[in-house]
């Protein structure tokens, strides 16, 4: 590129700054206490994976056939950018083998999905999620769908709808899978033009389409629930009365396949009624327990979820809550003399915990007064000549009427401390 162009972020992708970042890092910090309360351990798995990782968990998926960023490195090797966190957690499972049963893992990462950019749909975003290996018991479900309700819970959102569904066993899903192909194709000159092909490649898919056409349709369609075996049946009952006992409102969605092929039994999904029914989906996820065996590991069923953070921040501005709120400093050192009070002064508050600001370059005071004001702070310990011959600072506080003391350097610290 010619030398003096500028550049953007790329299409479809967003730089977070302070103070918005701020709303970011609290709700991972959130996320974080929420989860390892319950016994979930971070887990951190590369951003990249050989592409067949990601082929494992849906080859007739939008998100892996069309959405994927894909490409050969210089060694030859044909690797994908993440697009979902499971299928990378699922594939650590199988190399490490921890040894727990449960296995429980939450991540706070990004994703990659060459999506048509809009409002709550990018290129990359960004999933706080988890994941549990090697129990099939249906309580597992519920504890996964709670902690995840109760997150939304308490970031102040109540305009949350929980949408659940059973996939029932592999069998049941091909089954079903087969069933409304058959039904789907009686009907095929009634849906949406573009989603008649899907119909032969993955007929479940076409119960997602949002196309009014196909939706008309898909209304009447059979449903899995119906089709469930009895396993599958008490598997499901099991979960709707646990998430009962915990007071968790949810309806059944018998539409609700979601847009990954490795569900088996429940799925479920958050809607923030808030938010543009298109893009509504603040976090979604369901049990997948033949992904493990699908990698090369041994048979292991699993359950999670994840939950786009881009989407539950917009959520929470609809709603009005979980307010930024930047990283305000405490203190502001107004320094008139050289600049070395600032220095000192900044560090030693800082190392004694308190947020201390400062100006840099040389500013006037009255420049310098402005930055303080701006920065939030409570107080400015203004240093001049005088100050410095006394060995004192004036501590004025900013927050009313601006009253202001004489205070010894050396009482400084605890002076500050006791105003704040
Ligand atoms: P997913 O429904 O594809 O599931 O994505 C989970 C959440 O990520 C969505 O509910 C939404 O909040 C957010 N999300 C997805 N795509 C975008 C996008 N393009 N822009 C902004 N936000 C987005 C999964 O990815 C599964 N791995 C979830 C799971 C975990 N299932 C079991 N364990």
């Amino acid at each position: 590129m010619a030398s003096g162009s500028s550049f953007s972020a790329p299409k479809g992708t967003r730089d977070v700054l302070a103070p918005e970042s701020g709303r970011w890092a609290e709700l991972i910090a959130r996320f974080a206490q929420v989860t390892e309360r319950a016994g979930y351990g971070l887990v951190v798995s590369p951003m990249f994976e050989d592409l067949e990782v990601f082929q494992r968990v849906g080859e007739a998926t939008d998100i892996v056939t069309k959405e994927m960023y894909d490409f050969h490195d210089k060694g030859g090797r044909h690797i994908a950018l993440r697009p979902e966190g499971t299928a990378s957690v699922v594939r650590a499972y199988v190399q490490h083998r921890p040894t727990e049963v449960p296995w429980k893992a939450w991540y706070a990462a990004p994703n990659f999905r060459y999506e048509r950019p809009q409002a709550g749909r990018y290129r990359q975003h960004h999933q706080l999620g988890v994941e549990a290996l090697g129990s099939p018991d249906p309580d597992l479900d519920v504890e996964v769908i709670a902690l995840q309700a109760d997150f939304y819970r308490s970031l102040g959102l109540s305009q949350v709808d929980l949408l659940i569904n059973s996939m029932g066993t592999p069998a049941d899903r091909a089954n079903y899978s087969e069933r409304l192909g058959r039904w789907l194709t009686e009907r095929l000159d009634d849906l949406d033009p573009a989603d008649r092909d899907t119909v032969a490649s993955n007929p479940m898919r076409v119960l997602d389409s949002k196309r009014d056409a196909t939706r008309a349709v898909t209304e009447e369609a059979p449903t899995t629930v119906e089709l469930l075996s009895a396993d599958a049946a008490a598997h499901f009952e099991r979960v709707r009365s646990g998430l009962a006992d915990l007071g968790i409102d949810h309806r059944i969605e018998p539409r609700l396949v979601r847009g990954l092929d490795y569900y088996t039994h429940t799925t479920f999904e958050f809607a923030a009624l808030a938010l543009d029914s298109a893009q509504n989906a603040i976090g979604g996820g369901g049990r997948y327990d033949g992904l493990a065996e699908s990698l090369g590991g041994p048979p292991t069923p699993g359950v999670g979820f994840g939950s786009g953070i881009e989407r539950i921040l917009l959520a929470c501005d609809a709603e009005g809550v979980l307010a930024e709120r930047g990283g305000a400093a405490s203190a502001f050192v107004v320094d008139v003399v050289d600049g070395t009070y600032a220095r000192r002064l900044s560090t030693e508050l800082r190392r004694a915990g308190i947020n201390a600001g400062r100006a840099f370059d040389g500013r006037s005071m009255k420049s310098q007064m402005k930055s303080a004001d701006r920065s939030g702070a409570a107080l400015a310990i203004i240093v001049g000549d005088d100050e410095v011959a006394a060995g004192e600072a004036t501590v004025r506080d900013l927050r009313q009427g601006g009253h202001q003391d004489r205070v010894s350097l050396d009482d400084l610290i605890e002076h500050v401390r006791k105003r704040l």
